[in-house]
Order: structure tokens, then sequence, then C-alpha cells
């Protein structure tokens, strides 16, 4: 067998983020922002769910959603938080860990505000991860949410509806190659710089 290089190069991480990023939302059908999100109770108890990053650069990676939801829950109880990106058209996988923390709520008013309003509506209605007794009383809330603000063209903000931030500690690239002989590299956090090495796959 040849000798090879590693494709995934040493350096900045969150740079090599931003390109891989860039490839996916040329080659991804729909959604190349999406991430598994895990969160976990204080004792351990793990549990996943897709959302979708909405920033990202050296300060971290952004989220938005309900704090009062199972995630919400979770977090609050233990800020530390995975990300994983499984981008299937290029193959690709990027693990990202660390603690969390909670946006402004400047930050949170500001993204809220740029959803359309139907998107407004539909979170503002929502008591995300409760027990709903049929999607009639949920379409319901709905419909007065509208009715109620469309003469102002926006929901208010519930303080409720808001955004954490991952900083990461670990950022890990995963790259398919041929034969199943793939391609990792683990980025760690250390004294405000990082260091990678290669992993077996
Ligand atoms: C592609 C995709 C993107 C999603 N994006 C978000 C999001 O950004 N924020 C959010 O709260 N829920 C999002 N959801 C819904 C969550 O996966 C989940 O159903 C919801 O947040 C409740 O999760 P929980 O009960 O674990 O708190 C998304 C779902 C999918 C499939």
């Amino acid at each position: 067998m040849k000798a090879e290089q590693s494709a995934i190069p040493d350096g900045d991480p969150i740079a090599l983020f931003d390109a891989w990023f860039a490839e996916a939302r040329d080659s991804e059908p729909n959604d190349s922002n999406a991430m598994a999100l895990a969160t976990a109770t204080p004792d351990g108890a793990p549990s996943v769910r897709m959302v979708l990053l909405k920033g990202h650069g050296p300060e971290g990676f952004t989220f938005y959603t309900n704090a009062q939801s199972r995630k919400g829950g979770e977090i609050r109880a233990n800020m530390r938080a995975a990300l994983l990106f499984h981008w299937k058209s290029l193959r690709r996988q990027v693990r990202i860990e660390g603690p969390l923390e909670e946006v402004s709520a400047e930050l949170a008013d500001a993204y809220f505000r740029s959803r359309a309003f139907v998107s407004q509506v539909g979170s503002a209605a929502s008591d995300q991860s409760r027990p709903l007794d049929e999607r009639a009383t949920y379409l319901k809330r709905v419909e007065e949410l509208e009715e109620g603000c469309k003469a102002n063209g926006e929901v208010p903000r519930p303080p409720w509806w808001t955004g954490f931030t991952l900083t990461p500690e670990r950022i890990e690239f995963w790259l398919d190659r041929p034969n199943r002989l793939h391609d990792r590299r683990l980025f760690t956090r250390e004294d405000g710089g990082w260091t990678s090495t290669l992993l077996y796959p």
C-alpha cells in the first residue's frame, strides 16, 4: 500500500470547519447547518436531537431553542453539550464538545426578530417538549397569537426562547477514505491555542 498523508490539515480547526461548512452548503440538498445536539442530565443520562447552527466563529457555535424544553432543562442543569455534523454528500463528520453559555438577551432578541413572522408565531405558541392533547390545540394557539400580533407584524420574544453558545474544547474531523481506511484528526484546546493529533479510525 502506498504511504499517504492525512488529508485533514493541522492548523486552525475553526478555519477548517469554515472550509468544510462552505463545501457542505454547496453540496447538501438541504439544511447543511443541521447538527445533532447531545445533552445529558447531571447523573449522566444522555439525549440527542437535531438543531440548526445559527452562528459560529472562534467564540463558539450558537443554536436557538426553547429553554423550557427537555434539552433546555438538561442544559440548565448541566451546561455542557456535544454537537455532531454529518454531511452525507461529502461523507464527512465533525464532532464538537465543550461548555455552553446562554446568549445575551440582545442577541436572542435580534435573532428572534430576524425570523419570519410564521416562525416567530410557531415557536412562541409552542410549549416545546410538553404533552399536547391534540394538534388542534396547538393550531388554535398559533391562530390566536397570529391574530394578536399581526398588526405589529412581529411577536415579542418569549423570555424562555433563547440561544446557547458552545465554546469548543474538542473538535474532531472525520473523512471517508477508500477501503474504509478513514482519516480522523482531533483538535484539543490547550492554553488558548489548539493542538491536534490523528486518531485511528
Ligand atoms: C433539521 C432539524 C432542525 C431543527 N432545528 C431546531 C432548532 O434550531 N431549535 C429547536 O429548538 N428545535 C429544532 N428542531 C427540533 C428538535 O430536533 C426537537 O424536536 C425539539 O427541539 C425538541 O427537543 P427536546 O424535546 O429534546 O428539547 C429541529 C429538527 C430538525 C429535524
